[in-house]
């Protein structure tokens, strides 16, 4: 069944009125994938009623990044929304969303400064203005957010958490393709040779978490190994960093860290921006008895 299509406050508000039941969110920038699909099978799980918001945001876009040409494919957005049974369909326009430049954004604080947010200033500002504006405006019970923007995820939680906003957020997991690509909107700037290239992402996030047993050194040496082969490649990747952080706080571990970690990596292959991260325990040395 094809969606209702919201494109304004006025429609949102009308389709909104008339939900009956628990209502889940997946904020989107369109040009869906399998990735965006799975949030929307997870929403199903947890809600009674299921929107899709579809808004290419230019607040969290730097000079000199992607946002004139970001992928747009509305059609095939709305195709693969009615294939997942998709309720509603939010996708205002830039006018929509805002309608003067807003003057109060929300300030992602120094977590938004650290990892991600050093090679994007302003990324993570411009990131949480638009989510806390869909909060509001949509008024989920839920929010769904991919687990492979875990900066972005741990940043949401924690503007949630401050701000006490009333909503709860649920991660879903990341979507790769049979090599271990993540899915990611951006992959399809890709050519053959840098898709390659671009494997080294998970091939040394893979790396790292076989190393996890030797502790917090050995999983960013054994990732590094991975990245320097990349970085010599034709073509080659341009790393931005590797980094074993706090899931919660995205500043790195110290050297004899125990408990969860994130290992997150970004580069560039060719003009595409690319990110990944995976989830690694450190158990701890056993004690001597
Ligand atoms: O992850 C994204 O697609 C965007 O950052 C989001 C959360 C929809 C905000 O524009």
């Amino acid at each position: 069944m094809t969606p209702v299509i919201a494109k304004t406050r006025e429609e949102l508000a009308s389709v909104r009125s008339g939900v009956t039941g628990t209502l889940a969110l997946v904020p989107t920038m369109g040009a869906l994938h399998e990735g965006h699909r799975s949030l929307i099978r997870k929403a199903h799980q947890v809600a009674d009623v299921v929107a899709v918001s579809i808004f290419v945001n230019p607040l969290q876009f730097g000079p000199g990044e992607d946002l004139d040409r970001y992928p747009r494919t509305f059609a095939a957005d709305i195709e693969a929304c009615a294939a997942e049974g998709v309720d509603i369909v939010f996708a205002p326009t830039q006018d929509v969303m805002y309608p003067t430049p807003p003057v109060v954004t929300i300030d992602s604080g120094p977590m938004g400064r650290v990892v991600e947010g050093i090679t994007r200033p302003g990324h993570f500002d411009g990131m949480l203005t638009v989510v806390m504006k869909l909060l509001n405006v949509v008024r989920p019970d839920v929010a769904i957010f991919g687990e492979k923007d875990a900066q972005q995820l741990a940043m949401i939680r924690r503007m949630v958490a401050d701000l006490e906003v009333p909503v709860r957020i649920v991660g879903g997991p990341t979507v790769r393709e049979l090599g271990g690509l993540a899915l990611s909107s951006r992959n399809r700037y890709l050519s053959e040779a840098e898709r390659r290239t671009a494997l080294s992402l998970s091939q040394a996030l893979q790396a790292g978490e076989d190393a996890a047993p030797g502790g917090p050194a050995a999983v960013v040496a054994a990732a590094k190994a991975v990245l320097d082969k990349a970085v010599g490649a034709d073509p080659p990747l341009k790393l931005d960093y590797l980094v074993l952080v706090d899931p919660s706080t995205f500043t790195e571990v110290e050297a004899g860290h125990t408990g969860d970690a994130v290992l997150a990596v970004a580069g560039r292959v060719g003009t595409t921006h690319l990110i990944d991260n995976v989830p690694v325990h450190f158990a701890g040395t056993p004690k001597e008895s």
